[in-house]
């Protein structure tokens, strides 16, 4: 059902993430992995595969643990084509992803761009535009510094395809969310819903290009 590769590094992230989540006083700011939960991951998996998504955009890498379940969703049928662009401004986690990615046997399928997520968004959308054949994404994924979602949201839109799925983490667990969910509900061109999975999910849809 997964690839026992990916699923191993999971595994190995996983008992960080409870074992954080249970010391959270022992973690800096910094050192934390904040990832979301097992369920959710089992859902992004689980959704990706039916809809049979190719091109993931991620902004919020961290150790790469949601990275690792998208990877093994778009990788479990015909791999050509398929990939995941995600972002991280801290060095340290990016090497440590990396690493991840490494010992997963992902690294071929995964682009880290590390950076901050506003500026290489509009450095991603210059050249979007600029391109006559355009790759749009299928799934976007924002889980980074909350105060900008909105403005992750607005710089991802015009790259994501119609029907494509803008989607975000911690919707019932941070009050910074309430403006981004609010925001996207009175959105035109969206139709969203709210899941209670994991840290609560938002699934936007994109109606039309
Ligand atoms: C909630 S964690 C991501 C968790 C990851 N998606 C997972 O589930 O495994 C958020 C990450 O966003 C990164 N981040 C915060 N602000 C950022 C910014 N302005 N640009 C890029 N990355 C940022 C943080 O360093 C952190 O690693």
């Amino acid at each position: 059902m997964f690839n026992q590769k990916i699923l191993r590094i999971i595994d190995e992230l996983q008992k960080r993430s409870n074992y954080e989540q249970e010391h959270k006083d022992e973690f800096s700011e910094e050192n934390r992995m904040l990832a979301i939960t097992r369920d959710t991951g089992e859902f992004y998996n689980l959704l990706l595969k039916a809809l049979g998504v190719k091109r993931i955009l991620e902004i919020g890498l961290s150790h790469g643990y949601s990275t690792l379940w998208f990877a093994d969703a778009i990788l479990s049928e015909n791999p050509s084509n398929s990939c995941v662009i995600t972002i991280e401004k801290d060095h340290s986690k990016v090497k440590i992803a990396q690493e991840n990615f490494r010992k997963a046997g992902i690294e071929n399928f995964v682009t880290v761009k590390h950076g901050d997520g506003i500026k290489i968004l509009n450095e991603m959308l210059e050249d979007f535009n600029k391109n006559f054949q355009k790759d749009y994404f299928d799934f976007v994924f924002i889980d980074a510094d909350k105060e900008n979602s909105i403005q992750y949201f607005e710089l991802c839109l015009p790259m994501i395809r119609k029907n494509g799925i803008i989607a975000a983490d911690n919707i019932l667990d941070m009050k910074e969310m309430e403006e981004y969910t609010k925001y996207v509900k009175n959105r035109s061109n969206i139709q969203t819903v709210t899941l209670p999975i994991g840290w609560g999910q938002e699934l936007s849809l994109k109606l039309q290009e």
